[in-house]
């Protein structure tokens, strides 16, 4: 299925407050000045628009990522890299005992584009989803404009790496990147690198904290280097992770600068397991059987470093692999 055959529900006249209502199978979604209002056939959720928003733009721009995106501790997606489970209390404990879990399976194309017709209907010109609160304007009130220009911003993903020919360019002040207020103290001198003739496609080098200090959107990491299933995706945080992501596999943390406190819960349940607080220099592996949700007081950068491989949730699930990395 191509993105153009793809039909998405969608009222055909605007509510009272100049917003679209979409169904994607049995859920419905409908927002108002201040709130979402998700239904589904045993229940129904409200949350702020604000955070809907964010959330819904990480799931659009990461194609649905590794695992689980909550989006609170009611509603979200689960990938099976194809299609889609949107669910609503499938990972809450109390949801699960009171039999009111209700869960979906989609084609990705479908929950995609859905998806991408909400965020684009539902974001006001005002409102950045993809930037940090500080950053931006607000997210209320009755239908007006939209923001198209910064909802469907590229996720960069290098096929080798950034800077290697043919690949992403580094981020500059010409290219519409200039360094973000929080860090006007970071060096951007380039290295020099001085290639041995016929290895100029292979050898190259980038300052990559100047790279980051330049990143315009929070909590989207970038693809900046890719070798066979190792990626290396280092991003810009502050403020909130606006989902709680529950990992399908082990995901490792370098904090590069300043400082992110991590709640990590039971991936399942909700159930609370630990509280990481990563200062600069600070490296952790995040166990493939939470979900955890990041607090940046201050614009930081984080190396996430993610095996890509298909193979690995079975491995993990039916416990051929452990749920961590090392046996220290
Ligand atoms: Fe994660």
């Amino acid at each position: 299925m191509t993105a153009t055959e793809i039909e998405v529900s969608k009222s055909d006249a605007p509510n009272p407050s100049g917003y679209h209502e979409f169904s994607l199978g049995e859920f419905t979604f409908r927002r108002d000045e201040y709130f979402v209002y998700i239904s589904w056939p045993t229940g129904n959720h409200m949350m702020s628009i604000d955070a809907f928003l964010r959330a819904l733009q990480r799931d659009v721009a990461w194609d649905f990522f590794y695992g689980t995106v909550n989006f609170d501790s009611v509603f979200g997606t689960v990938n099976h890299y194809g299609t889609v489970d949107i669910f609503a209390g499938r990972f809450n404990d109390s949801y699960r005992k009171a039999e009111l879990d209700y869960s979906e399976n989609h084609a990705t194309p479908e929950i995609r584009e859905t998806f991408k017709s909400i965020l684009s209907d539902w974001t006001n010109s005002t409102f950045d989803p993809f930037a940090s609160p500080h950053e931006t304007g607000a997210a209320w009130g009755i239908k007006n404009g939209d923001n198209d220009a910064a909802v469907t911003r590229r996720r960069v993903a290098a096929r080798r790496m950034v800077t290697v020919p043919g690949d992403e360019e580094i981020r500059t002040d010409a290219s519409g990147f200039p360094v973000n207020r929080h860090f006007l103290d970071v060096d951007q001198t380039e290295p020099v690198v001085e290639v041995e003739p016929g290895f100029e496609d292979d050898v190259a080098a980038f300052n990559l904290f100047a790279y980051l200090s330049r990143s315009d959107v929070t909590w989207n990491p970038s693809v900046v280097s890719q070798c066979k299933d190792s990626l290396f995706c280092p991003t810009t945080e502050e403020y909130i992770l606006p989902i709680i992501h529950g990992n399908d596999r082990v995901e490792w943390f370098v904090q590069l600068t300043d400082q992110i406190s991590w709640d990590v819960e039971d991936r399942d349940t909700g159930a609370i397991r630990s509280r990481v607080v990563m200062k600069a220099g600070d490296v952790c592996a995040m166990p493939a059987d939470i979900r955890h949700q990041g607090y940046s007081p201050k614009r930081s950068m984080l190396l996430v470093w993610e095996n890509n491989s298909a193979d690995i949730p079975d491995l993990i699930a039916s416990g051929k692999a452990p749920t961590y990395p090392v046996e220290f």
